[in-house]
């Protein structure tokens, strides 16, 4: 894992708009794999500012989102592909049919979850998926407990989860679904580069265990610790209960990769 502390939220939601753009600018027909949460909206935002600034297209690209609520359709503003619709596809000039979000209201939901796999394989694989870190840990919707190479499947949600999202539906937990199809583990560390974002201090524990603890089950995004190329962008609340600060400190100012990232953040290109 490579790791860059932001002083705060938004830069580290810039940095991540950036990388992004940078992926598309490289590879006009990347294939992204996309989340959804609080976290993901300023990155969507400055995403689609960044792209139109420096004349950055989406017409190649194709995308996979990494879960959905079983039951909600798209015309549901709950469901995950009305949030997708609202902070990026509305905004960008992605293809509709290259856009895809598990199908929630799927008459089969086991039927849809391995056919969203097939049509992942069939793209290519993902170049670059985008997550954030649940409080509990799940990356996707991947629970604790889920296996670690877990494939895009039904899943039942934890109690947290269904806390932590109840905001969505009117703070009615009784209205969140209590299902979704997912990416699995196993998928989602298949995709060639991983960024994850986690900030605020209610994950400073969570980003903590996911980082430096040992990889479990429990922690689902610990499993990024096994990818080749995954790189976390904290801001500070979030990077608070980190032990390792020093060694990620000094690899912030030595590793020429991080290096770049960051200068181009600070007003270089
Ligand atoms: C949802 C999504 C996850 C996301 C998580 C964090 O549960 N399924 O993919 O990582 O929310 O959301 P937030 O950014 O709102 O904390």
């Amino acid at each position: 894992m490579k790791i860059i502390i932001c002083p705060d939220a938004a830069r580290a939601a810039g940095l991540a708009a950036r990388l992004l753009a940078d992926q598309v600018r490289d590879k006009a027909d990347s294939v992204l794999g996309l989340a959804t949460g609080r976290t993901m909206e300023a990155i969507y935002r400055l995403l689609v500012g960044t792209a139109r600034a420096r004349g950055i297209g989406f017409g190649g690209v194709t995308t996979f989102n990494l879960d959905e609520y079983v039951g909600l359709g798209a015309e549901d503003a709950q469901s995950y592909r009305h949030y997708m619709q609202a902070h990026l596809f509305s905004h960008v000039d992605l293809a509709p049919g290259r856009t895809h979000v598990p199908d929630g209201a799927a008459p089969d939901a086991d039927a849809e979850a391995a056919a969203y796999e097939a049509r992942i394989a069939r793209a290519g694989g993902i170049d670059l998926q985008l997550l954030g870190l649940g409080e509990n840990g799940h990356i996707g919707f991947n629970e604790p407990l889920s296996s670690l190479a877990s494939r895009t499947r039904v899943v039942t949600l934890a109690q947290a989860t269904l806390v932590q999202n109840a905001g969505m539906f009117g703070g009615d937990l009784s209205r969140v679904p209590n299902r979704a199809i997912t990416m699995g583990t196993g998928t989602i560390l298949e995709a060639r580069r991983a960024l994850m974002v986690v900030t605020g201090a209610g994950k400073a524990a969570i980003a903590a265990r996911a980082i430096e603890g040992p990889v479990c089950a429990a922690v689902p995004g610990s499993a990024l610790q096994f990818h080749p190329d995954c790189l976390v962008l904290l801001d500070e609340a979030a990077a608070s209960a980190l032990t390792q600060r020093d060694a990620i400190e000094w690899q912030m100012r030595h590793d020429a990769e991080l290096v770049a990232i960051q200068s181009a953040a600070s007003g270089g290109r």
